[in-house]
């Protein structure tokens, strides 16, 4: 929304959350407090904030003033219930079409923005409609379109702002063509496509899962390619450069997170099997599957190479945020390869440049203990079996005493590493796992450190 009204001068956006403290930070002065970190987003907030972006609590009146209202709200799967596991949790989709029926006036441009289960436009409509219909109601009307997003954490400025395309789907061409001509400000007409409204819905899920099926696709490949001796990035390329194929997403590494991937795919199982096409699931649930199996394989080879053993041993985890530039840590492939560390009883530092501590406490459930002395070795309370884990600082103070460095982000700073410093700071023999490809493999080695690195086969 604050590309938006970065973009349009002329239209006023006003962004509203029942989180008084959240819109406190969308409000504070202090750019650096904005709740989301994204590169240059801040820039973007600082030019139109307080000219047409607000952000506001007043959410009844902010409904009430707005041609056209877009739904942005959380949907993550669902917990309990029917479809616990895959299905997407709506009520607060349904709760905010409520409130947009009840406080809405004149005619009402209804954007679906979150991403949803197709037919879901449905319900949002129905709801309006009774709204629409409610004689002890002023006269009100609505139009429902959607228009998913395609944007990346990380790079959603630009994302935002140079769009491969955008997607409106709906049924009323008045509407989609005042949505159109928001978005046509400054985006080319030829990257603007019309859908209909289940087109839109299901183009969001598809997109998400055949890029997610890429990267389980590649990384199963890696697992191949290290037990034949080939390379994975040497396949990646030779098959990226077939255009029909193309480079992008063919980064093998420790399985994707973020919030959207799992969450779209499985949801894309639930309507597929509910929809009575169970073949069709399993293909899909596939790539889920993979994933999982890329993290607990990647967990599995560290102990095996550290003797079969991890307990009580010192290892420096670089990098726990599901990708760089970003702080998000959702379904990170960091959680799980490190609560399966813990579970091995292995004592673990752990550094990311953006995720606070209390962040990975409570991804990990269990909450970081302070850091042993490094030149100790390992002590009679950490060969216990009991795993901990504990923030290090920099990146120094996470390898000193280390058996072994495992990198599970690709921040730009974990590629310019001295590693004839870092190496001289470990306990010997030590290992470098590189889950991300960002190490020169020549630099590890020639400091005396084991080095592995994902999908590399010894030829
Ligand atoms: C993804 C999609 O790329 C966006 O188009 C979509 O709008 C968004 O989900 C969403 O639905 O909100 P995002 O989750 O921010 O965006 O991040 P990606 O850059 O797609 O990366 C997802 C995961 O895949 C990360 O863990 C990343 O490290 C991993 N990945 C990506 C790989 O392991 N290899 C690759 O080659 C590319």
């Amino acid at each position: 929304m604050a590309v938006i009204a970065d973009q349009c001068p002329d239209v006023q956006v006003t962004v509203v959350d029942i989180n008084q403290t959240r819109i406190n930070a969308w409000n504070d002065s202090d750019l650096s407090k904005l709740p989301v970190y994204e590169p240059g987003l801040d820039a973007v907030v600082q030019r139109a904030r307080g000219r047409n972006l607000f952000f506001s609590t007043a959410v009844d009146e902010a409904i009430a003033a707005a041609d056209m209202v877009f739904i942005s709200v959380n949907t993550p799967t669902k917990t309990k219930g029917l479809g616990a596991g895959q299905a997407s949790d709506l009520r607060w989709v349904e709760a905010c079409a409520r409130q947009v029926a009840q406080s809405a006036q004149g005619h009402t441009i209804v954007v679906e923005k979150s991403t949803l289960p197709v037919r879901t436009a449905e319900a949002v409509k129905s709801i309006l409609l009774a709204a629409e219909q409610s004689a002890d109601s002023p006269q009100r009307t609505f139009s429902v379109l959607s228009n998913p997003e395609f944007l990346a954490e990380g790079t959603a400025i630009q994302d935002l702002e140079l769009p491969d395309r955008v997607l409106i789907g709906g049924e009323n061409l008045e509407a989609i063509d005042a949505l159109a001509s928001v978005y046509g400000e400054w985006v080319p007409q030829d990257r603007i496509l019309r859908t209909n409204l289940w087109s839109s819905e299901l183009s969001k899920l598809t997109a998400n899962a055949f890029l997610a099926q890429r990267i389980s696709s590649i990384n199963s490949v890696a697992a191949l390619c290290e037990a034949t001796g080939a390379d994975v990035r040497e396949v990646a390329k030779a098959i990226g450069t077939d255009s029909r194929i193309g480079p992008k997403f063919l980064q093998a590494g420790p399985g994707f997170g973020g919030s959207c991937f799992q969450k779209d795919i499985l949801n894309l199982v639930y309507l597929c099997r509910h929809f009575g096409l169970p073949d069709v699931a399993d293909y899909w649930e596939a790539v889920v599957k993979v994933n999982t199996w890329q993290q607990h394989r990647i967990a599995r080879m560290v102990v095996q190479k550290l003797f079969g053993t991890v307990t009580g041993k010192r290892l420096a985890i670089l990098g726990f945020a599901f990708k760089a530039d970003t702080n998000d840590t959702r379904e990170a492939p960091a959680i799980r390869i490190v609560k399966d560390l813990l579970d091995e009883g292995a004592q673990l530092a752990i550094h990311d440049p953006k995720v606070e501590p209390e962040q990975i406490a409570r991804d990990l459930k269990l909450p970081a203990s302070t850091a042993p002395d490094a030149d100790s070795g390992p002590t009679r309370a950490s060969l216990s079996g009991e795993g901990t884990w504990w923030p290090a600082e920099d990146i120094a103070s996470a390898v000193k005493g280390a058996d072994a460095v495992i990198i599970l982000t690709e921040w730009s700073q974990y590629r310019a590493l001295d590693w004839s410093v870092l190496g001289s700071l470990m306990r010997q023999p030590a290992w470098v796992f590189d889950a991300r490809s960002v190490v020169t493999p020549a630099e590890v080695e020639s400091a005396g450190l084991n080095f592995w690195r994902v999908g590399e086969g010894q030829p």
